[in-house]
C-alpha cells in the first residue's frame, strides 16, 4: 500500500515535470516568428498597445476590413501616412498573418 502510493507520487512528479518542460519548450526560441510579438513590438507605438488606435487608425479587427495579402501589402508598401517597409520578409507575413486573424 505504501509503496503503491509512493510510486504514484513519483509518478505524477514525472508527469508534472513533463509538462513543464514541454512549457519551456514553447516559450523558448523556435523558428517560427511570432506575429503577434512583432506587431505589439513594431506597430503598437502608432496604433495602439491593444492596437486599439492612437495617432494611427484601430487594427484590433483587421481581418475583418483585409486578406491577410492585403495586409502584407500595407506593411510593406504602406498606405497614406503609414509608412512602409516597419518590418519586412518574415517578421511582415508573421505579422499580417496575425493581424488576418483578428475579427
Ligand atoms: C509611424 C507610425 C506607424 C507605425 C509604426 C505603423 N503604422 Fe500602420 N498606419 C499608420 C498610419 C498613420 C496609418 C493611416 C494611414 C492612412 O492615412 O490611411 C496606418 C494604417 C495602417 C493600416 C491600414 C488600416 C486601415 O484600416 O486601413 C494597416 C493595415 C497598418 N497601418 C498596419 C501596420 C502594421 C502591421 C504595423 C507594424 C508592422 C504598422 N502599421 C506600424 C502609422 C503607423
Amino acid at each position: 500500500m505504501k509503496k503503491g502510493l509512493l510510486t504514484l507520487v513519483f509518478g505524477s512528479a514525472l508527469f508534472l515535470a513533463a509538462c513543464g518542460g514541454d512549457d519551456s519548450a514553447t516559450n523558448g526560441e523556435t523558428a517560427e516568428v511570432d506575429g503577434e510579438k512583432v506587431v505589439k513590438q513594431s506597430c503598437a507605438t502608432c496604433h495602439g498597445g491593444q492596437l486599439q488606435g492612437g495617432s494611427a487608425p484601430a487594427l484590433d479587427k483587421l481581418g475583418a476590413k483585409y486578406s491577410e495579402e492585403e495586409i502584407l501589402d500595407i506593411i510593406l508598401n504602406g498606405k497614406d501616412r503609414m509608412p512602409p517597409g516597419i518590418v519586412k520578409g518574415e517578421k511582415a507575413e508573421a505579422a499580417a498573418e496575425y493581424l488576418a486573424t483578428l475579427k
